[in-house]
């Protein structure tokens, strides 16, 4: 493609992200912006990407091989997220479309806010906002509210990427003994970081906080069930900031309701979202929040740059900066 023709590549952009990647996008492209506050539909998707050579698009949309197939002029694939389960990687690289996502930007604003399910759900914050907003706040309370040390305790990291990387590196500054378990061991992360391998079970059987970070595919969907949760301790609390599927929500809220566990805190659920009569909302031992980790204004901003930028060099026929199939290359 050659920009300073008029012959502009039409791109499609399934919601407004930030001005910055947006504008340089509109620079380049004739954008057909999907306006509303809710995602598309698929079939939306479909008759847009129809006659689109770019898609832009976000982790709420359903990117499957129908998708990919009626795109049939697509030439790139820009996810404006680091996580891409949402996208058929299989259909896009069997037509030779490559799919672009935005590592790195993102990891300590979803480090930062794993820390802060994990010290919310320890410290019970959420419990104790409700207590002061309905009255409940009559004394200083010798036994009221306690809560789990965070300070020392065993913190087991499943998924030792860049994001639970950024999550050991702050539990470090709470003393905290790191387990961790990942498909491959990580020998100069354990040096630098006091890391500990262990295997899955001895991970959940010794941790009294166990964060996930593991990407969402056919081995980690519903990684924590009902036999995974039953090995954790009754004591111990999961943080989940990955994607909603990796646990399964059915056994979790069994777990809460029996004391399998003693609590959750999760950026992200299945189903996502989550809707407020769930059941999983009336847990006092759970917090929710709605799918925000990586939601500061850099991260966003960043996230919307290289999403552009994987997205223009797509259309330009050279390799994207960040590409989750590089084998569309080769
Ligand atoms: C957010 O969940 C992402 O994958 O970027
Ligand atoms: C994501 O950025 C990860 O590798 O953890």
């Amino acid at each position: 493609m050659n920009t300073s023709t008029n012959a502009k590549a039409s791109v499609y952009v399934t919601r407004r992200i930030p001005e910055v990647g947006l504008g340089e996008i509109r620079e380049a492209c004739n954008v057909r912006l999907w306006g509303n506050e809710t995602p598309p539909s698929k079939e939306d998707i479909i008759r847009e990407v129809a006659s689109c050579e770019g898609l832009l698009c976000l982790l709420t949309d359903p990117i499957d091989a129908d998708v990919i197939e009626a795109g049939e002029r697509l030439r790139v694939i820009s996810q404006y997220a680091v996580g891409v389960d949402n996208v058929d990687l299989a259909a896009a690289t069997e037509r030779g479309i490559p799919v672009g996502h935005t590592p790195g930007v993102l990891t300590e604003a979803t480090a930062d806010m794993a820390f802060a399910l994990l010290m919310a759900i320890a410290r019970r914050i959420p419990e104790g906002i409700e207590k002061v907003k309905t009255g409940g706040w009559r004394t200083w309370e010798p036994m009221g509210l306690l809560g789990a040390n965070v300070w020392g305790a065993t913190l087991g990291i499943v998924g030792l990427g860049r994001i639970g990387t950024a999550v050991a590196r702050r539990a470090q500054g709470f003393a905290m003994h790191i387990l961790y378990h990942d498909p491959q061991r990580h020998p100069a992360l354990e040096e630098e970081l006091g890391l500990v391998y262990a295997s899955l079970e001895d991970l959940l059987a010794q941790s009294d906080f166990v964060s996930l970070h593991c990407p969402l595919n056919e081995e980690t969907q519903h990684l924590i069930d009902e036999d995974t949760l039953r090995q954790m301790q009754p004591t111990a609390m999961l943080v989940n900031a990955a994607r909603g599927p990796v646990v399964d929500t059915d056994a979790l809220m069994r777990a809460l309701r029996d004391g399998w566990i003693a609590g959750a805190a999760l950026d992200v659920t299945d189903p996502e979202p989550l809707p407020a009569e769930h059941p999983l909302l009336k847990f006092s031992n759970c917090v929710v929040v709605p799918h925000v980790a990586s939601a500061t204004v850099s991260a966003r901003n960043r996230m919307a740059t290289m999403a552009a930028e994987n997205l223009l060099a797509g259309l330009q026929g050279e390799p994207l900066p960040y590409c989750v199939n590089p084998e569309v290359y080769t």
